[in-house]
C-alpha cells in the first residue's frame, strides 16, 4: 500500500497535492516526495518519514508550477529512506508506484547489461528506467507507458510526468487502486476517494488494465491494448472522515474486508503451482539452510504468536521438523538452549515488539539461523535477523490485528511448503495441492466475508454476555485462542480459548446458558470428536455458535448458531474460520460502543517490556 496523487491544473500545486497525500498517510507513511514540473524541468522534493517531513523541505524550498504527482510510500522492496522514496526521475521522466512488481530482479538485470545505473533499491526505478527507454525510442509518453506496462508482471497504480509532454500525465493501473477525479479547469488523479474529496465528488474509478491521460481539460482512459473506454463518473456523497476509511465505520472492518487482498499480495511470486515449489530468494531462507534444520522454533507476542501455533502444525506436517512455539516475553527471560541447528522464526506485524526484539538476540547468541516474518520493511526485528519474509499486508491502523495475522498464516504455510520440499518430506504432487488451494484462498476469503451481516445479527444478540469460551482441536484450537483475543481486546468481554479436548479437565463446568461457546469445527479429521465437544456443551443448556464447514448433515436439526466456510484443503482452514471470529467480536464491540480501533490500555506497536 502507498498513495498517490496528481494534479493538472492551472493553480500553484505542491500544497494542494501535499494536502492530499495527507488524506491517504494511512496507506504508507515511511518516506514521501512529489515532483513538480516548471520551466522545461521536474523539480523533485524527496523525504524520509512521515508527510510533515516533507511539508517542512516544500516550506523551505518551495516547488513552483502546476502539474505534479506526489507520492506516499509503504516500503516494499527498499528500506524506508530518501534514495527509496517516489518519485523516482530518469532521464526527465518522474514515477510513481503503488503495489510490487514481482519480475523486477529479472529486469533490473537486463537493463543493467545494457548500462543502465540505479540510485535505489526499489521495483519502481525499474519501471522509471523502462518507461525512459521506451520514449526514447517512441517518442511518445502514453505508448512507452503502455510498452513498459507490458513487460512487467504484478501489481500496480502508476502516474508518469515527462518534460516532453508536460501539460498532461499519464496514469495506469493493475490490481492496486486509481481514481480520476474532474474539477473546474483542473483534474485529479489519487490512490483513494478522500484525497480529492475536498475538490470534486464527481469520480471514476479506473480498472485493471486500463491506461488514462490526464490534462486540465479531463482525461481519456483506454485499455492497455488501445481499445477506449467509456464510463460515466460516480457521484460520491462521503463525509471526509468516512472517506478515509474506504466508507468503513472502522479502519478494523476496512483491514478485515482487505484480506483476501492482502493474502494475495503475500503469496504473489513467491509460489509456483506448476512445479509445487516456493522461491527461497523470496522466503528468506537459502536450501542449504533449510536442509540443516533439526529443529524450528517460533518466537512471537499475542496474534502473531496464534499465527505461529498454526505454523508449528504445518511445519511438522509437511517438513516433519520438530517445531516449538515461544511466548517471546518467557523466552527471553528464561535463558533457552538454542541449538546451532536449530530455525529461529520472529513473527512480529509492527517488526518491533520489544519482547520478540530481546527475544530474537537471546537466539541468535546461539548462532542459530534467524528469519524474521514481519510486515514493516526494514523494522528492527528483520534487521536483526539474518533473513526476512515480509507479508506486504500493508498498513494496519486497528490495534486489533486482522489482516497481519491471516498474512502472517500465508508466510507460514509457504515456509512450511519450502522446507518440505527442500527437505523431501512433501512430494511434487501433494505439494502442488496446497499451493493450489492457497491460490485460492482469497477468491474463498471474499465467499466468507459474505456472511458479514448474519454475524452482525449474531453479535448482537450475544453482546451483553460477560463470558465466552472458544473451542478448537488441531488447526482450529490456535483459532479459538485468536477468537477470544480478538473479543477481550476490543468489547471488553471476558473470553477464553481452549483446546476442545480439554473441556472435561476443568472448563466443562462453567458451562450454563450464560455461557456463549464458540466452537471452530471445519471438516478435519477432529470434526466427529469436536461433534461429542459440541454436544456436551448443548447438554448443559450452553449456547453454541459453530463455524463449520458448508454442506454439513451431522449439525441439522441442533440448537445452534452456524456460520459456515466454503471447503478447502484441512491445512487451509484457518485462513478461513478466523474471518467470522474477527467480525463477531467486531460487531460485538462495535454494538457495546468501543473505541474499536484505539481500545483503551492498549498500543499498536508494544515497544516496553
Ligand atoms: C493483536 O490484535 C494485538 N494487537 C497484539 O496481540 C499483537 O499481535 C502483539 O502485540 C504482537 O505485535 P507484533 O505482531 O507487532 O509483534
Amino acid at each position: 500500500m502507498c498513495g498517490i496523487v496528481c494534479y493538472v491544473g492551472p493553480k500553484p500545486c505542491s500544497n494542494i497535492i501535499l494536502d492530499s497525500l495527507k488524506k491517504l498517510e494511512y496507506r504508507g507513511y515511511d518516506s514521501a516526495g512529489i515532483a513538480v514540473y516548471h520551466n522545461g524541468e521536474i523539480n523533485v522534493t524527496r523525504t524520509e518519514g512521515k508527510l510533515n517531513r516533507l511539508g517542512e523541505a516544500l516550506t523551505q524550498a518551495p516547488l513552483d508550477g502546476s502539474v505534479g504527482i506526489g507520492h506516499t510510500r509503504w516500503a516494499t522492496h527498499g528500506k524506508p529512506s530518501e534514495a527509496n522514496a517516489h518519485p523516482h526521475l530518469v532521464d526527465h521522466i518522474a514515477v510513481v508506484h503503488n503495489g510490487i512488481l514481482e519480475n523486477h530482479l529479472e529486469l533490473k538485470r537486463e537493463l543493467a547489461q545494457e548500462g543502465a545505473v540505479f540510485s535505489s533499491e526499489t521495483d519502481t526505478e525499474i519501471l522509471a528506467h523502462l518507461i525512459a527507454r521506451a520514449r526514447a525510442e517512441t517518442g511518445d509518453l502514453k505508448s512507452a507507458v503502455r510498452q513498459s506496462l507490458y513487460q512487467v508482471q504484478g501489481s500496480y497504480a502508476i502516474a508518469v510526468l515527462s518534460t516532453h509532454e508536460p501539460e498532461r500525465i499519464v496514469v495506469a493501473k493493475n490490481a492496486s487502486p486509481l481514481v480520476l477525479g474532474r474539477g473546474e479547469g483542473e483534474t485529479f488523479a489519487a490512490s483513494d476517494i478522500p484525497a480529492i474529496l475536498e475538490y470534486t465528488r464527481e469520480m471514476i474509478f479506473l480498472d485493471e488494465g486500463e491506461i488514462a491521460t490526464i490534462d486540465a481539460e479531463g482525461f481519456a482512459i483506454e485499455k492497455l491494448n488501445g481499445d477506449p473506454v467509456r464510463r460515466e463518473p460516480k457521484t460520491i456523497n462521503w463525509s471526509p472522515v468516512q472517506a478515509e476509511k474506504g466508507g468503513f465505520k472502522h479502519f478494523m472492518l476496512k483491514e478485515i474486508h482487505e484480506q483476501p487482498l492482502a493474502v494475495e499480495n503475500t503469496v504473489r511470486s513467491r509460489i509456483s503451482v506448476e512445479t509445487g515449489d516456493v522461491a527461497s530468494e523470496r522466503i528468506g531462507l537459502d536450501d542449504a539452510s533449510a536442509l540443516r534444520v533439526r529443529r524450528v522454533v517460533l518466537i512471537a507476542c499475542g496474534t502473531s504468536h496464534h499465527a505461529a501455533l498454526v505454523g508449528k502444525y504445518w511445519i511438522e506436517a509437511l517438513a516433519q521438523v520438530p517445531a516449538e512455539v515461544e511466548l517471546a516475553s518467557e523466552y527471553r527471560a528464561r535463558g533457552p538452549l538454542v541449538d546451532p541447528n536449530d530455525l529461529i522464526v520472529a513473527v512480529s506485524q509492527s517488526g518491533e515488539t520489544l519482547d520478540t526484539l530481546e527475544a530474537v538476540k537471546v537466539a541468535k547468541s546461539g548462532s542459530a539461523r534467524s528469519l524474521a516474518i514481519a510486515n514493516v520493511l526494514d523494522s528492527a526485528i528483520p534487521r536483526t535477523t539474518d533473513g526476512a519474509l515480509y507479508t506486504h499486508a500493508g498498513p494496519e491502523i486497528g490495534v486489533a490485528s486482522t489482516k497481519c495475522f491471516t498474512t502472517q498464516l500465508a508466510a507460514l504455510f509457504m515456509l512450511a511448503v519450502f522446507l518440505g520440499r527442500r527437505r523431501n518430506t512433501l512430494s511434487q504432487d501433494r505439494a502442488q495441492k496446497l499451493l493450489r488451494g492457497l491460490m485460492e484462498i482469497p477468491n474463498l476469503m471474499r465467499e466468507v466475508l459474505t456472511v458479514e451481516k448474519r454475524i452482525a445479527g449474531i453479535a448482537r444478540q450475544h453482546a451483553q454476555f460477560s463470558d465466552f469460551l472458544f473451542l478448537g482441536r488441531s488447526y482450529s484450537f490456535p483459532i479459538a485462542l485468536e477468537g477470544a483475543l480478538k473479543l477481550k481486546e476490543i468489547s471488553y468481554i471476558h473470553a477464553e480459548g481452549y483446546a476442545a479436548g480439554e473441556m472435561k479437565h476443568g472448563p466443562i463446568a462453567l458451562i450454563d446458558k450464560n455461557l456463549p461457546v464458540v466452537v471452530i469445527m471445519p471438516h478435519d479429521g477432529s470434526f466427529d470428536r469436536i461433534v461429542g465437544n459440541l454436544q456436551e456443551v448443548l447438554a448443559r443448556g450452553g449456547k453454541a455458535i459453530v463455524i463449520t464447514t458448508s454442506g454439513d448433515k451431522v449439525l441439522d436439526g441442533l440448537d445452534i448458531e452456524r456460520i459456515e466456510i466454503p471447503p478447502c484443503p484441512v491445512e487451509l482452514t484457518p485462513l478461513l474460520t478466523v474471518l467470522p471470529l474477527q467480525l463477531l467480536s467486531y460487531y460485538v464491540a462495535d454494538f457495546k460502543g468501543t473505541d474499536v480501533d484505539q481500545p483503551r490500555n492498549l498500543a499498536k506497536t508494544v515497544t516496553v517490556e
